[in-house]
């Protein structure tokens, strides 16, 4: 589904931020990544994406490569983005915002879409008309993933799912999360919520300062005690909790 080879990106000015990334995403599987800060992981999707350079190495997305590819093709090809912050349009209503999100999807497939992402969120349901500003942070975030629904990927990124929210919401946004992949969806998953994220993905990758320091499959993270302190600099070496 998504192969980065020899990825090296960043900023202008000669600001790198990721260098020498190799990674496979498989059809159906979900990928995270994870990291302290400053690690690249954002740099990385946004990359993906098309919002941040390309400085060397290919990003090819089922079977082609995405060099030089325009953000908005990407998108027709089944790429989504939930990003850092949502980005959502405070001033438009839920729905609008949904329209928004579905804007390359011919018109008279976009409420059936719109249904669906309110059956995955029914609480969004409720507020199809408010204002998205007026929404709390969990119900933004429903609204943000929502909104890349809309776009019917192949494959979502999100960026930071979890960050501010309590953990009930977390836990309903997993559970749709769970839901889309079990109806096919592959999915990239960037989180600083380590224990959620290495229970619910596949495999998963750890980046810092822009290099990957370990990758494997999820299980074996979460079954080795010493994984936190040793990677990600959380806790201590016995594992348990800080
Ligand atoms: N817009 C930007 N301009 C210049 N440098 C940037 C920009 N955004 C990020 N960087 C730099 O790129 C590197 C990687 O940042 P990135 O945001 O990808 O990390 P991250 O792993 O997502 O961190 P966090 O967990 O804090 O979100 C950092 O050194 C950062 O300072
Ligand atoms: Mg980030």
């Amino acid at each position: 589904m998504l192969e980065l080879t020899g990825l090296r990106c960043g900023y202008a000015g000669d600001i790198i931020a990721v260098q020498d990334l190799d990674l496979t995403v498989g059809e159906g599987e979900t990928f995270a990544l994870i990291g302290p800060n400053g690690a690249g992981k954002s740099s990385t999707i946004m990359a993906i994406a098309g919002h941040v350079s390309v400085m060397a190495g290919d990003i090819r997305f089922r079977g082609d490569s995405l060099l030089g590819v325009p953000v908005e093709q990407r998108v027709r090809r089944g790429l989504a983005l939930v990003p850092e912050g949502r980005r959502l349009f405070p001033d438009l209503t839920v729905v609008e915002n949904l329209q928004v999100g579905g804007y390359t999807i011919p018109v008279g497939r976009q409420s059936a879409l719109q249904e669906r992402v309110f059956e995955y969120f029914p609480r969004l349901a409720q507020r199809r008309t408010q204002s998205a500003g007026s929404l709390s942070g969990g119900e933004q975030q429903m609204l943000a993933i929502g909104r890349a629904i809309m776009a019917e990927p192949r494959l979502l990124m999100i960026d930071e799912l979890s960050l501010g929210l309590m953990p009930k919401v977390v836990d309903m946004c997993y559970s749709a999360l769970a839901q889309l992949r079990t109806e096919g969806l592959t999915l990239l998953l960037v989180e600083q919520n380590t224990d959620r994220v290495l229970k619910f993905a596949d495999r998963v990758c750890v980046l810092e300062s822009g290099r990957v320091t370990w990758a494997g499959i999820a299980q074996a993270a979460r079954n080795d005690p010493t994984f936190s302190s040793r990677y990600l600099g959380i806790g201590d070496p016995a594992g348990s909790e800080p």
